[in-house]
């Protein structure tokens, strides 16, 4: 059965500030997916949260970039927009970006990752939703997962998936694209994924049937606006077992947290700190960086689960590293590398505050 998996999200509004999502906005997603499941545009769906951004799970048979399935997210973080302007919720609307949808909502705020494929004897499935982060969150684990031996045994020791993988990279800046082979070209893939700033790993595919094995949402929304409107707070789809990597091996990268680009005002480096679904809430120095994963079975398009896959004890060293990291970049306050290099900060007061002090300053 061919089968379309897409995750649409949005920050529509913030309770309280931007450290999570309303329950009525969850309940208002969640009444118009049920309705679009009952008139059989979906065949499944799931809602969820990952602090303030709204995460729609749909699968469905539409394939991707579907102007029904588009549409269908588009109205309903509308409607979940509505609501949380009733409630005077923080930063009401803050990721639709357009006045009115024209086909597809990339470039109109919302993130997506959509992915589309025969479903499997037994299709596994890990969704990773993050909060408080940019779009190449993801490239550090996605490398770890699909290309390095030290995190994935099975590309080692599993001849299904020993011929390595192939990463498609887009250029963020320059909106172009460029697909590398691992093992055969990490070395010169790392020089583009090692700046996630600029580059994130789009899309991985298994190199010997080019199926497809993982997707992420790479829209930056300070690119798309032009100015700063909140982080990108990034998803991404992982294919689980078989011909590729365990569900432990697709974890394993969290258990040693990266430093990634966002926290408060989108303008700080932190530790991206894996939780469970009810822990996903940033609210110290509205943070740190999370991160959660929701894990399916697919049944012919139903989506059986999700199990909470970071809720688990073995992860609590992570949690806990996370909590030092987070300490240690603290005590830097609003000095490099805590706070992000000029160029990439979201917030910035430097053009106001360099012309005021222009004519203070004078040669050396
Ligand atoms: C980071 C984030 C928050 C806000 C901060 C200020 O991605 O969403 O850290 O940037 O709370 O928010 P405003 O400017 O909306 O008051
Ligand atoms: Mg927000
Ligand atoms: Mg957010």
């Amino acid at each position: 059965m061919d089968i379309t998996l897409s995750v649409i999200k949005a920050d529509v509004g913030g309770y309280v500030g931007h450290s999570s999502c309303h329950p009525d906005v969850i309940q208002k997603a969640r009444e118009s997916l049920e309705g679009a499941k009952e008139g059989g545009l979906l065949v499944d769906y799931h809602v969820t949260a990952c602090g303030d951004d709204v995460q729609l799970i749909m699968a469905h048979q539409k394939g991707e970039n579907s102007e029904q399935i588009h549409k269908l997210a588009w109205d309903t973080f509308v409607e979940c927009t509505n609501v949380a302007r009733s409630l005077k919720l923080h930063g009401a609307g803050q990721d639709l970006l357009a006045d009115a949808f024209s086909g597809n909502v990339k470039g109109m705020g919302p993130g997506v990752a959509e992915m589309q494929f025969t479903e499997r004897e037994a299709e596994t499935i890990v969704i990773f939703m993050a909060d408080k982060t940019a779009s190449g969150a993801w490239n550090l684990p996605l490398y770890k997962i699909f290309a390095d031996p030290f995190n994935t045994i099975g590309l080692v020791i599993a001849s299904n998936m020993h011929s390595g993988f192939t990463f498609e990279i887009h250029d963020l800046k320059e909106h172009q694209k460029i697909s590398l082979s691992s093992p055969e070209e990490i070395y010169d893939m790392l020089v583009f994924i090692g700046a996630p700033g600029r580059y994130a790993i789009k899309a991985v595919y298994h190199k010997d049937t080019g199926e497809i094995a993982a997707v992420s949402s790479t829209e930056k929304l300070s690119l798309i606006a032009g100015r700063y409107v909140g982080k990108d707070d990034p998803v991404c789809i992982v294919r689980s077992q078989g011909k590729f990597p365990a569900v432990g091996e697709i974890l394993e990268p969290f258990a040693s947290p990266h430093i990634v680009q966002g926290w408060m005002r989108g303008s700080h480096h932190g530790p991206l700190m894996p939780v469970a679904v009810r822990d996903s809430n940033p609210c110290r120095f509205d943070g740190p960086p999370r991160v959660i994963a929701a894990g399916f079975q697919l049944a012919n398009g139903k989506l059986v689960g999700p199990r909470d896959l970071f809720d688990d004890p073995a992860f609590d060293e992570a949690r806990h590293q996370a909590n030092t990291m987070a300490d240690f970049l603290r005590r830097m306050g609003p000095f490099e590398p805590h706070r992000l290099p000029l160029e990439e900060m979201e917030y910035t007061t430097m053009p106001e505050v360099a012309k005021k002090l222009a004519s203070r300053f004078q040669p050396i």
